[in-house]
């Protein structure tokens, strides 16, 4: 039979996802980076994409190949980053995955030499994308973070969902070798508590995140 309101429950929404690192120069050949592959975010983006959704993935620097239907624009920098997602809106949701680097650093315009003593670097804060979307006049109704964290995975997680004001942080243990890798450990906290998932693909992760952002949207018409 043909697909039906079932099957594409995102049908008519715009979905933004922000996935990847992003890369901060220091020089023209050197940046600040970090582990980041990008899997997680883009396995969101391809599964809202086969739920009907109209899809804006903005990618930083990673090695995957776009999936299909949606609409990618790669950046390098946070503060690409952020321009890129200001450019996307308006969206129903929003879902930032990226590992955005926190500090950025003035980049010379020539390469730093071995010569005299090792250079310091001065770090200058970045934008932070997903607390400036959530107060923004332009919030997409269901604003979606993640949290990397190594320790107190939880605790930090619902303290950085009052800090960023979005809707859910989806709370990532990357004490092993979640970054880079297959499978993902989550919790989903959202207003009313914390669900914790068991280990599963990140592909997995992705589907039932984007099922449970379909089931919320038609809850809250
Ligand atoms: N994020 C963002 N812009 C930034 C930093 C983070 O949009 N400049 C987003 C990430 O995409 C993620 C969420 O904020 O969805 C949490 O990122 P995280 O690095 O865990 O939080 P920070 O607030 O940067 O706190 P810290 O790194 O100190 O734990
Ligand atoms: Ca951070």
């Amino acid at each position: 039979s043909a697909p039906g309101v079932a099957d594409r429950p995102l049908a008519g929404r715009h979905v933004l996802v922000t996935a990847g690192p992003t890369h901060e120069p220091i020089d023209p050949v050197r940046y600040l980076a970090n582990r980041s592959s990008g899997r997680q975010g883009f396995a969101i983006a391809r599964a809202a994409a086969t739920l009907g959704a109209r899809v804006t993935l903005v990618a930083g620097p990673v090695t995957l190949p776009t999936p299909a239907g949606v609409d990618r624009v790669d950046v390098q920098t946070a503060r690409e980053m952020a321009a890129a997602v200001a450019g996307a809106m308006p969206a129903d949701v929003a879902v930032m995955v990226a590992a955005v680097a926190d500090w950025h650093v003035a980049p010379l315009d020539q390469k730093l030499k071995k010569t005299g003593s090792p250079p310091a670097l001065t770090l200058i804060e970045n934008p932070d994308i997903l607390a400036r979307l959530s107060v923004g006049a332009d919030r997409p109704r269901l604003v979606v973070g993640f949290a990397a964290e190594t320790e107190r995975v939880i605790d930090h997680a619902v303290a950085k969902r009052g800090r960023k004001g979005c809707d859910w942080i989806v709370a990532n243990d990357v004490s092993g070798d979640v970054m880079g890798g297959a499978d993902n450990s989550v919790h989903l906290v959202t207003a009313t508590g914390v669900e914790s998932w068991e280990t599963m693909t990140k592909d997995e992760v992705a589907i039932r995140l984007v099922r449970r952002i379909a089931d919320e949207l038609r809850e809250r018409p």
